[in-house]
């Protein structure tokens, strides 16, 4: 696997893999890979012919209290990681050449209500962070297809917006959740939690099943579901932030609870970490 730093470099080594006719896929990520970020890897694999990853902890997309300086940085073990799982280029850029009028000055991507919303309410700037670095990224890989897990649903929401929006060519495929076997979504931030925090993490995944099963039984309150859900999460020991039914498509409140496909999602706060979850739901009469 080559790893390569500057841009003339990864515009030399893609160029050639195109004009050798290869379907490049590409994954972006901020390191400290785990089995999720792995499973984009095999997912890229499936439908491209050259793999590219990137490691980049992207200052932007961080709240001023959030973990920027402390977020786990693990380049070599992750480069292994890579090599090991059949990645064939892994982009690993500075700040500087992400960024080079600085973070502070640079031109940014907005995703208007979608990036508002949810995840984007309680970390204000988030996604137009995660827009702009993405949109940055995909101009300097060109690729022909990105993949993206649904562990970060409203994430893969505001990226194929943002891609439909400014005309990247770019193929957005969503990737399964990756779980640990208590049901507990990887994730980089869970080596935050200490192992008592790890087993009462489950109760996400736990609290999501108990939301689909409301609404596999008929219960057409989303409201009612909600509330219900919040109160097992602070039982739990959690201070939650929200636990919402809505429509799968474009996140908004649904109308017609039960009758349309759904996605619930989860975000709650565990000692100092704040963690994410979600489970895609359609009507019995939809399923395969
Ligand atoms: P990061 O948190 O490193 O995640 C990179 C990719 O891995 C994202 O598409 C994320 O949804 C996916 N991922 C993380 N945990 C997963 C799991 N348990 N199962 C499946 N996929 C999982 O998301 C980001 O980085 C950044 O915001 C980024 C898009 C790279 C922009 O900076």
């Amino acid at each position: 696997m080559r790893i390569v730093k500057d841009i003339d470099e990864l515009r030399a080594v893609l160029g050639e893999q195109r004009r050798g006719g290869q379907r490049i896929g590409f994954v972006p990520t901020m390191g400290n890979l785990h089995a999720g970020h792995h499973s984009l890897i095999a997912r890229a694999r499936q439908c491209c012919d050259f793999v590219v990853a990137s490691i980049f902890v992207n200052p932007t997309q961080f709240g001023v209290n959030e973990d920027f300086s402390r977020y786990p940085r693990t380049p070599e073990a992750d480069a292994r990681g890579l090599a090991g799982n059949g990645c064939d280029l892994l982009f690993l850029p500075d700040v500087e050449t992400i960024y080079p009028f600085g973070a502070e000055r640079a031109v940014r991507v907005q995703v208007p209500d979608l990036g508002d919303i949810l995840e984007g309410a309680s970390r204000p700037g988030h996604f137009d962070g995660v827009a702009s670095v993405v949109a940055r990224l995909f101009n300097l890989v060109q690729a022909d297809a990105a993949i993206f897990g649904s562990k970060d649903y409203q994430q893969l929401l505001v990226i194929r917006r943002m891609a439909r929006d400014l005309g990247f060519a770019v193929e957005i495929i969503a990737a399964p959740i990756i779980r640990e076997a208590n049901g507990l979504a990887m994730s980089s931030r869970n080596q935050y939690l200490d192992a008592g925090q790890h087993a009462q993490a489950a109760s996400i995944h736990a609290t999501l099943r108990w939301m689909t099963g409301q609404l596999d039984a008929g219960v057409d309150s989303p409201a009612e579901i909600e509330a219900a859900a919040m109160q097992r999460l602070a039982k739990a020991g959690f201070d939650p932030d929200y636990a919402v039914i809505r429509c799968a498509e474009d996140l908004s409140r649904s109308q017609q609870t039960g009758k349309e496909r759904a996605v619930i999602l989860i975000a709650a706060r565990l000692g100092g970490v704040r963690l994410i979850d979600n489970l895609e739901w359609e009507p019995v009469n939809a399923r395969p």
